[in-house]
């Protein structure tokens, strides 16, 4: 049997008073495997950042129950969840005015580790996400283009050694080069490191590449889960219509691009 580190199990939460309330997640269930890569699809206000959000306490349940590790998370203090669980922002939201070694050493700092531990860890981390601590260390986010600061901001989320890593939209803003780089290394990341990874996309192609199963979010309902095989036949309208574009783009390039496809 599979261990779920993640379990939501009929979780609900409104935002606002009640005849104009929203329900943002609407009796969700889910369970995220040990080591598993899951992600979050669905449009703009379909509810994935409040999914993710309720799995380390920035946001609270209305109903239902949330597991990590086997605890209900009521019964875990906020702040200790939240240094246990890696959180990548959507573009990088790296503290400006601090470098970048002290960005990635901020949690660790919080939590008492010596400074030489941490600087060591900086270095480690930095290596980790490919960027050169000599040349790197002591920059400031503004010194750095949008892929270096989310390299930084995935250093920064896996500096306390959490097994869970949450990410909202973490390559949204990126060119697709770039996106797909910082992809394919997280991707190796969280298989060296054994993390268990929630990564939220708009990207249905992204999620396919990367991510062992989908969910797929709409009006804070999840109408679907699973691997990408079973996605694709799925009769869900809305599952259907993600998969179209990522189709269509494939077979394009199978047309335009000899060799590209199965021949
Ligand atoms: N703090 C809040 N107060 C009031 N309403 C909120 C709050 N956070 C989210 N909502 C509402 O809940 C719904 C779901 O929002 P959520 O941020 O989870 O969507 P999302 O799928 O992440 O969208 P996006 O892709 O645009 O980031 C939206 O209607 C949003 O307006
Ligand atoms: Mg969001």
């Amino acid at each position: 049997m599979t261990i779920a580190l993640i379990s939501y199990a009929h979780v609900s939460k409104r935002f606002g008073e009640a005849a104009s309330a929203v329900t943002a997640v609407n009796d969700v269930s889910l369970d995220v495997a040990a080591g598993e890569f899951l992600a979050i699809v669905g449009g703009s206000g379909s509810g994935k950042s409040t999914l993710l959000r309720l799995a380390n306490r920035l946001i609270d349940a209305d109903d239902g129950t949330v597991m990590v590790e086997g605890a209900d998370i009521r019964a875990v203090d906020p702040v200790t969840l939240r240094r246990r669980t890696g959180y990548v922002f959507q573009s990088g939201a790296l503290f400006p005015h601090m470098s970048v070694g002290d960005n990635i050493g901020i949690t660790p700092k919080l939590l008492g580790t010596p400074a030489r531990e941490i600087a060591a860890r900086v270095d480690e981390l930095l290596a980790l996400v490919r960027l050169d601590g000599g040349a790197y260390r002591d920059r400031l986010p503004h010194e750095l283009s949008g892929g270096q600061r989310q390299r930084v901001g995935v250093a920064r989320a896996l500096a306390a050694k959490p097994r869970i890593v949450l990410m909202d939209e973490p390559f949204g803003a990126l060119d697709p080069l770039t996106r797909d780089a910082l992809g394919e290394d997280y991707r190796a990341l969280h298989s060296k490191l054994a993390l268990t990874t929630v990564m939220i996309t708009h990207d249905m192609t992204e999620a396919l590449l990367l991510a062992d199963r989908i969910a797929v979010m709409h009006a804070g309902k999840m109408l679907a889960l699973g691997t990408p095989v079973e996605l694709s036949a799925s009769r869900e309208p809305y599952v259907m219509e993600l998969l179209r574009t990522p189709r269509r783009q494939a077979e394009r390039l199978n047309a335009l691009l000899p060799g590209a496809g199965p021949s």
